[in-house]
């Protein structure tokens, strides 16, 4: 199996890129971040504060996350429901960063994604795939991008989806989270030291897409 991990904070564009690359190749692409989101999604349904280590522990026995694939590409199932839609607001994203920090469900979530990569070539975005879920993967990228342009293409996306926020309030989060990712003692968001930075600050997608693909085919040799 060939693995291409995609690690870097939130709005740099992984996902966009990582699908391109995915389709490129015609591997599965795994967005970790949605599993995350799964979690979160119960706690606030159930009232469960995020941060709380002994709470959120005690519900997982209680919680399921499966994926799935469609047309349309993966779905997220949280207790047998399709919530693919729901998990993608600010409000989520808040408690998925906030329960990310915990180690139970970092262990919750770690045997689904690396059993998609023992059965599929795949392409994962995450914090931590190149450094803790698929530390053999053939291809790390850690996808860096300014502060500002994230939470600009974080707005873009939920305009897009008719939910427009504030740019401010966007930016504010945006740094928040980073915060929140890159302190954490579990699984903290960190570039792996055999990761190829890419800035897509001076970057189209598409050329981010061209850089990861140059990058996958030289490692995949000639016969990949
Ligand atoms: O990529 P995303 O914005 O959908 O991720 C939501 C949150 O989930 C993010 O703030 C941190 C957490 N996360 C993580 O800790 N590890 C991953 N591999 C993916 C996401």
């Amino acid at each position: 199996m060939f693995a291409i991990a995609i690690d870097g904070p939130a709005g740099a564009g992984k996902s966009s890129a990582a699908k391109a690359v995915a389709q490129a190749l015609g591997f599965v692409y795994v967005d970790t971040g949605a599993l995350y989101r799964a979690v979160g999604l119960y706690l606030l349904r159930h009232g469960i504060g995020p941060g709380s280590e002994a709470d959120v522990t005690a519900a997982l026995p209680r919680i399921t996350v499966d994926l799935g694939y469609r047309e349309d590409g993966q779905h997220v199932f949280l207790c047998g429901e399709d919530v693919t839609g729901e998990i993608r607001t600010p409000e989520v994203s808040m408690a998925a960063s906030a329960c990310s920090a915990i180690p139970a469900v970092r262990a919750f979530l770690f045997s689904l994604q690396t059993g998609m990569a023992e059965r599929y070539d795949v392409v994962m975005d995450g914090r931590d795939i190149g450094t803790v879920v698929l530390p053999n993967a053939q291809l790390k990228i850690f996808l860096t991008a300014s502060p500002e342009a994230r939470a600009e293409r974080r707005c873009r996306e939920l305009e897009a989806r008719g939910t427009p926020v504030d740019y401010a309030e966007t930016l504010a989060d945006v740094i928040r989270r980073d915060r929140q990712d890159t302190e954490r003692a579990a699984a903290p968001l960190r570039a792996a030291e055999d990761s190829v930075t890419v800035d897509s600050d001076p970057m189209t997608l598409d050329e981010v897409v061209e850089t990861v693909l140059g990058l996958a085919r030289e490692r995949m040799g000639p016969h990949g």
